[in-house]
């Protein structure tokens, strides 16, 4: 009922990566921007899930957004039985990023390199804030959404909702 509530919040859909000998990437819509200055974002991380124990022992974090094509993405990363390690990187496109090493997705609409800021009891989530180190972005691609349980994708050239 609450999941399902939730779900009516329609959003973006991102992969949250983490480097280090262990590298490890999963997919997150809890993603939202905080602060211009300093320049901050959120994600919500499940205290049961293997990237919470990654952001608690790594410094940085990348946050991957990703375009209308990368539902496959999505789907892999949310994949509890997945193959983890590097490995898990092996049938997606990635590169280091320029100011951390953490794999960024290639073919995203955004990507941001953050280092670990401060956490906050979120339940039984942690909120992780980054601040933001690196950025890049590619505004001509469509978004993947995700609303009511179901992936979705919009179009830069949508009509605007006037006032
Ligand atoms: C669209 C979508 C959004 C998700 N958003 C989050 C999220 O914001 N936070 C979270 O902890 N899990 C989220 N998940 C679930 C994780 O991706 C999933 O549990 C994953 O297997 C956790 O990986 P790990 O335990 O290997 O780190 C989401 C899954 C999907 C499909």
């Amino acid at each position: 009922m609450l999941r399902r509530a939730f779900g009516s919040f329609a959003t973006g859909v991102t992969v949250v990566t983490t480097g280090g000998p262990v590298p490890h990437a999963m997919t997150a819509n809890s993603f939202t921007s905080v602060s211009l200055e300093p320049p901050l974002v959120l994600i919500c991380v499940d205290r049961g899930a293997l990237m919470h124990e990654h952001l608690t022992s790594n410094g940085y974090f990348g946050v991957s957004v990703l375009a209308s094509h990368q539902e496959g993405v999505a789907m892999h990363f949310a994949n509890r039985w997945r193959t983890l390690g590097a490995a898990q990187f092996d049938e997606v496109d990635w590169t280091p990023g320029r100011t951390t090493g953490v794999p960024m997705l290639d073919g995203t609409l955004a990507s941001f390199e953050c280092e670990l800021w401060r956490t906050y009891d979120g339940g039984d989530h942690t909120i992780f804030i980054g601040r933001i180190v690196s950025l890049h972005q590619q505004t001509d691609r469509d978004a993947l959404l995700v609303f009511k349980g179901r992936f979705r994708e919009i179009s830069p050239d949508w009509t605007e909702v006037s006032a």
